[in-house]
Formats: structure tokens, C-alpha cells, sequence
């Protein structure tokens, strides 16, 4: 099973929608998915004292036996979304030790979103996960008018991180 994880906190969320069409593509070569936005979370704050709530730990749980996570997040102000990364502070290095992940954003504009990239990028480094180097980076026009170019990404992204997997798996 594969984890989607969406940044955004909004109703009709781009992100949510990108992660689905990954979705799809997954199924298509017979994965089974698991798409939520952090929204769906409900999270406090993350506050070091506070120990975890049982039904985070559950949710935890499903996420971290995961074959692989993809997260994505909106750009904002240059960068992805604090709720991701409030979801993030949640997490130790355990956690994510050793999970494939792929990233992914949509921005306003066309050509944005590659710090936003580059920020998560990092940030999973210090999971020590093994994001794969193949990422997307769709804006709003590109969403609303899928062609096949922006297709051929999404195809090329998926086949990567399912490359990705099986090659881990062998170790
Ligand atoms: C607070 C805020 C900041 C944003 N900052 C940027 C930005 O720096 N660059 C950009 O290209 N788009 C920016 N956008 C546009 C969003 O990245 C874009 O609409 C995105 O697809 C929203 O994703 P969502 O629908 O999943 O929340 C911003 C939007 C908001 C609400």
C-alpha cells in the first residue's frame, strides 16, 4: 500500500487532485493507495511536551508500513505548507527510516514550486527516507488542462517510485 499525503487545508484542494491522478496511475499497475490531506488529521499544533493521541498513532500506524509515501503540498510564499510541515514536526526519524518517497506541489504559477521542492526535500533527508529524484512541480494551468505532456509526467512519476520500491525490496 502507498501513502498520498496532501499539504493543503483547502476545500477544492489542486494538491488533493494531483494525488489522485497519481492514485489512478498506481491502481492502473494494481497498487492499492491510501489519499488523505493532513486537514482530515485535525492536528494540534505540535507542542514537544504533549505526548500523541491515540487515534494519530493509529493513523501513524498505516502510514509508516507503507511501501512507499507521496507527499504533496502546495506552494506558498515560496515554500510548502506549514500544516505540512506542523505534520512533519509530529513525526520522529523512525518514523520514516527508511520509506521510499516522492514529492510533489502545484503552485499559482507556471515554473514555481521548485523550492518548495527542494525545502521538503530536505526535511525528509533528515528522516532519513529515500526520496526519489523524479518530482513534480504542476501549476494551476497545467491542472485545469491536462494534456498529455502533464500525463506523461504523472505517468513517468509513477513509474519511478515504483522502480523505486521494487529495487529497495531486493535489499
Ligand atoms: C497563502 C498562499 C501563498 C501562495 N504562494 C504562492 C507562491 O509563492 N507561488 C506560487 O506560484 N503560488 C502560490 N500560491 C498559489 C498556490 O500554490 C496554488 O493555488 C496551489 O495550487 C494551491 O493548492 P491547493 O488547492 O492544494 O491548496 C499561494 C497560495 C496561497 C493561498
Amino acid at each position: 500500500m502507498i501513502s498520498l499525503i496532501s499539504g493543503s487545508m483547502s476545500d477544492n484542494s489542486n494538491t488533493k487532485l494531483l494525488l489522485e491522478m497519481i492514485g489512478e496511475n498506481i491502481r492502473g499497475k494494481g497498487g492499492d493507495v491510501n489519499i488523505f490531506s493532513v486537514r482530515d488529521l485535525n492536528l494540534e499544533m505540535f507542542t514537544p511536551d504533549k505526548p500523541r493521541n491515540s487515534n494519530f498513532q493509529e493513523k501513524l500506524n498505516t502510514i509508516c508500513q507503507s511501501e512507499a509515501i507521496v507527499f504533496g503540498s502546495p506552494e506558498y510564499h515560496g515554500s510548502f505548507s506549514g500544516a505540512l510541515k506542523n505534520f512533519l514536526d509530529h513525526l520522529v526519524i523512525d518514523d520514516l527510516k527508511g520509506i521510499v518517497v516522492g514529492i510533489v506541489s502545484t503552485s499559482g504559477s507556471s515554473y514555481c514550486g521548485a523550492n518548495t521542492l527542494n525545502s521538503l526535500r530536505i526535511i525528509l533527508r533528515n528522516f532519513h527516507t529515500y526520496t526519489i529524484n523524479r518530482q513534480l512541480s504542476l501549476s494551476e494551468k497545467e491542472l485545469s488542462n491536462m494534456n498529455d505532456h502533464v500525463k506523461l509526467k504523472i505517468h513517468h512519476f509513477t513509474e519511478e517510485l515504483l522502480n523505486e520500491i521494487s529495487l529497495r525490496k531486493r535489499y
